[in-house]
């Protein structure tokens, strides 16, 4: 294993981290008893006065499988969450989210590792609890810390005397030491004066066949010393390599810096995707052959926009911390403005392949999940895709397999009758035979359907 130092000392700690390949090394004491001891020494480094109970609050894309990941570790988990009816879902076997299997959750439920439920009062024998709860933008799209506050809040009476509190949710640079300890501190039981407190954020990708929570190496930071040594135990317990960085503030950075990257060079690939259009030449070959440079450049595919829960959200945390501070993210706010202007692109190409004898045009949508493989529809771009064809006077449905229910409207099926279909998304199971064998033109966004009849590039 190679050991790696990022940052300086914490509280005169010094800050050392163990990396390795996860994919080179990946037979490496993955299985047999001298993994189970090394998970197990890992767990009780993290404290050896408690129970091995991690308390997880909030059970989506990020808890869930946390929590799927830390029984696999041996860890006793407890995930919390306050939607009633997706406590029952879970308890009941079946998973809200793609990266979890039924099988694997109802194995951790019936080994009697793991129960989900909506009783905060469940922490109190906890060790470690891992705070995932969303943190979006308000109406103004600023930072909206209310769930994160309320969290830390509601757990804040049930935490016992040296457990370790971790925030693994997205948010700007001062959020654990200016929020999330305050909040915890000024509400906890005076029997519990020693509470230890990291920032870790999660960066998983759902529907991501090899990065999982496992083998993405884990960045920490610590508001001292000793939080630091037990939260790196934690992660250690989980994952195969964990980052240990000076302080909380360098890992929130360091998430937002992650996916503003992301933004900026989509944004960049959508603006170069209308130019190319224009000038007639295919987008995609020259991604390609950019790509065959060895170093400096990095393929991002065009698309209907940005979507999901992190890629538009996280870098309005950035734009605001910078306010804060009394600066500007220019570049961002660009590549936001950008991207946002993407789908009205997309709207009127389609509108321009309808045939001009259509009166009523009508227009089918495939895919409006955020992308392939999931049913997540969160800020999902085909949102706006579909405001901006409602108000060019289009006729809109949609179709996606992994979705049934979307903005007060339902799927439908692809025997809809349309003048021009959109492919957004494409998901596994989606047929257009029946599309392309009836005539109807396919505006492609995603670059699957290259060189087919009836097909035109975005
Ligand atoms: N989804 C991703 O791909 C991803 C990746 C990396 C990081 N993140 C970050 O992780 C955090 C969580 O995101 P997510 O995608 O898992 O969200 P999610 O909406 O899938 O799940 C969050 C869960 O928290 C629950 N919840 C909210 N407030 C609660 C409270 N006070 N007590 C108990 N439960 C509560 C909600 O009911 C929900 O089930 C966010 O900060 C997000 O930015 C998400």
């Amino acid at each position: 294993m190679r050991i790696t130092r990022i940052g300086s000392l914490v509280d005169g700690f010094t800050v050392q981290s163990s990396l390795k390949n996860p994919l080179r090394d990946s037979n490496v004491d993955c299985s047999g008893v001298h993994e189970k001891c090394r998970l197990m020494t890992r767990i009780s480094a993290v404290s050896t006065q408690k129970p091995q109970i991690l308390a997880i609050i909030g059970q989506g894309y990020v808890g869930l499988p946390l929590a799927m990941a830390a029984v696999d570790a041996g860890w006793t988990v407890v995930g919390v969450d306050n939607f009633a009816s997706k406590v029952a879902q879970i308890s009941g076997g079946v998973s809200p989210v793609e990266d979890v299997s039924d099988a694997q959750l109802k194995a951790a439920l019936s080994s009697g590792s793991y129960k989900a439920t909506t009783e905060i009062s469940d922490i109190a024998n906890a060790s470690v609890i891992a705070i995932c709860v969303p943190t979006p933008v308000d109406d103004k799209r600023e930072p909206d810390l209310g769930l994160l506050r309320s969290a830390a809040f509601g757990i804040a009476p049930f935490i016992a005397n040296e457990t370790l509190v971790i925030s693994e949710s997205t948010s700007y640079p001062g959020t654990l030491r200016n929020v999330i300890v305050p909040t915890i501190n000024s509400a906890k039981p005076t029997t519990s004066p020693k509470i230890y407190f990291a920032s870790a954020p999660e960066r998983v990708n759902p529907g991501d066949p090899v990065w999982n929570q496992r083998n993405t190496p884990r960045l920490v930071g610590a508001i001292d010393s000793e939080s630091q040594s037990r939260a790196i135990a934690f992660y250690e317990s989980i994952c195969d390599a964990v980052v240990s960085v000076s302080t909380p503030e360098v890992a929130e950075a360091a998430k937002l810096l992650e996916n503003t990257f992301r933004l900026i060079n989509i944004a960049l690939v959508l603006e170069f995707n209308q130019i190319c259009s224009t000038a007639g030449i295919d987008v995609h070959e020259v991604i390609d052959a950019a790509s065959t440079k060895p170093y400096g450049y990095m393929p991002f595919r065009p698309g209907v926009g940005v979507g999901g829960h992190c890629i538009p959200v996280d870098p309005l945390y950035l734009t605001w911390w910078a306010r804060q501070h009394g600066g500007r993210a220019e570049l961002v706010e660009s590549a936001d403005s950008v991207s946002h202007k993407m789908p009205r692109y997309v709207a009127q190409r389609a509108i321009d392949l309808v045939p001009s004898s259509s009166v009523n045009p009508k227009v089918l949508i495939l895919g409006v999940a955020y992308k392939p493989g999931v049913s997540d529809v969160r800020e999902s771009p085909v949102s706006e895709l579909r405001d901006h064809l409602l108000s060019l006077g289009a006729n809109v449905a949609w179709h996606d397999p992994l979705v049934q229910t979307w903005e007060d409207s339902k799927s439908v099926d692809l025997d809809w009758q349309c003048d021009v279909a959109v492919l957004a998304v494409k998901q596994p199971g989606m047929n257009f035979q029946q599309l392309t064998a009836r005539g109807v033109e396919i505006l492609d966004c995603t670059n699957t359907m290259k060189g087919c009849a009836g097909v035109t590039p975005l």
